[in-house]
């Protein structure tokens, strides 16, 4: 399964001024939206605020897709690094940003609030970025 990334369109949002990164990808010839990426970017590092795939669409290469795209608009918007939370047991997550380089930094204690209310740690990963040729 073939996938494209593109900058969200018809942004109304404010989400589309420099420094905001917000893609979405959808399935080669196909106009839904099968997932997405936010991120941020402020002074040298660009943190990853949200990225998921529809459930039925993933372990097809979205996720790595969506991934890299930000890391390289992070890139061209001149960030240094790339930062991110993640829960300690999303075994996909944490497959993903290891394969990309991503490193466990950090640890925080019942940071998520799950629906049964039971709390999950997060940890918080980062890689440097590469300069702009
Ligand atoms: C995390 C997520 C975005 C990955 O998207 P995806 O489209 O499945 O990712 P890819 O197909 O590119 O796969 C990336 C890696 O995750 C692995 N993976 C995918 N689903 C997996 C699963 N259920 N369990 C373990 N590993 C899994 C893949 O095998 C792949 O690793 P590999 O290249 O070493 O084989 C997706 O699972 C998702 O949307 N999850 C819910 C939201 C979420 O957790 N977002 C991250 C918040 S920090």
């Amino acid at each position: 399964m073939f996938f494209r990334c593109l900058g969200a369109v018809d942004d109304q949002s404010g989400a589309g001024y420099a420094g905001n990164i917000w893609l979405v990808a959808r399935r080669q010839n196909y106009s839904s939206i099968v997932g997405f990426a936010l991120a941020r970017v402020a002074a040298d590092e660009c943190e990853l605020l949200s990225l998921g795939v529809a459930s039925e669409y993933r372990a097809n290469g979205a996720g790595t897709q969506l991934l890299t795209a930000a890391m390289a608009r992070a890139v061209a918007e001149q960030a240094r690094w790339f930062f991110l939370e993640v829960a300690e047991d999303n075994e996909a997550a944490l497959r993903l940003y290891g394969a990309h380089g991503l490193e466990k930094v950090g640890y925080r204690l019942n940071y998520y609030e799950n629906a049964d209310g039971s709390k999950t740690n997060a940890l918080t990963m980062r890689c440097a970025l590469p300069e702009l040729a």
